[in-house]
């Protein structure tokens, strides 16, 4: 049975903590639905871990689109939530909720995700309208890395933090159904966790969310380029897959592969 929205609300009620995890493709997918992970973002971090960009904001409609339908195609049991992408959503409402619907029409996706406080309430409450159960996403928002000027700890303030704690009861209000926390002090995170009534999934944001989520390439040890403070590795993926290919390279050459077992 597939994860619904009832059951992060229920995850939260009844104190249980919510599951996340980014895939791009049907192999990753798979794994991390095997797992029993509640929920896969196709998230447009895929712009570092995937394309080698520096910044999330070249990713496209067309490309996002072409990784959630290899993500759905995986994922049994999890919750499918389709990353939009850089002004995808904050030209018009009339655009916001195009793009939006072609995630759940054309790409298999249960739900979007979309970045920003009270700038963007009102395409969540648009959204939410034609049917689409969002996320929102607050914080350390990397679509914003221009206007943050870099990727910075976020709410670290005051007013910082109060300004945090009303943009995220006003996504609630115009029908969030969850709201991503990144890279904010966990003092706050709890603060808004406590406020809320849709679930909060953290990922630098401390361990009093409803739920965590991190990036599959981090997890797995996949990307080097930079690891922030809030990953932990569980693996060591990209040393795996080198000590294999060293070793195919080498039995090819010294004439070992293919053996009698591999030929005609
Ligand atoms: O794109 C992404 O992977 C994300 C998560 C890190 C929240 O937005
Ligand atoms: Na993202």
């Amino acid at each position: 049975m597939k994860v619904t929205i009832n059951d992060f609300f229920k995850k939260k009620q009844e104190g249980h903590k919510i599951t996340m995890l980014t895939a791009y493709d049907y192999p990753f997918a798979q794994i991390v639905d095997e797992a029993g992970i509640d929920a896969i973002l196709v998230g447009d971090s895929l712009a570092m871990v995937v394309q080698g960009l520096d910044n999330t904001l070249p990713v496209t409609m067309e490309e996002m689109i072409y990784h959630t339908r290899m993500v759905s195609r995986a994922a049994k049991r999890a919750m499918v939530v389709a990353d939009m992408p850089y002004l995808s959503y904050q030209v018009s409402i009339e655009e916001a909720i195009r793009n939006a619907g072609r995630f759940i029409k054309e790409a298999g996706a249960q739900a979007v995700k979309i970045e920003g406080g009270r700038e963007v309430a009102d395409k969540v409450e648009a959204m939410t309208k034609a049917e689409i159960p969002v996320i929102a996403h607050i914080g350390l928002t990397p679509q914003a890395v221009h206007r943050m000027g870099g990727y910075k700890v976020q709410g670290r303030t005051e007013d910082a933090a109060k300004r945090l704690l009303e943009d995220a009861k006003m996504l609630q209000d115009a029908g969030a159904f969850s709201i991503i926390l990144e890279a904010i002090p966990a003092g706050l995170a709890l603060q808004i966790t406590e406020d809320l009534t849709i679930p909060t999934i953290g990922i630098g944001a401390g361990a009093y969310c409803n739920g965590q989520v991190l990036v599959i390439h981090d997890v797995l040890g996949l990307f080097e380029r930079f690891v922030p403070k809030f990953v932990k590795r569980y693996a060591n993926l990209k040393g795996d897959a080198l000590d294999a290919i060293r070793q195919y390279k080498e039995e090819v050459e010294k004439g070992l592969f293919p053996g009698k077992e591999q030929s005609f």
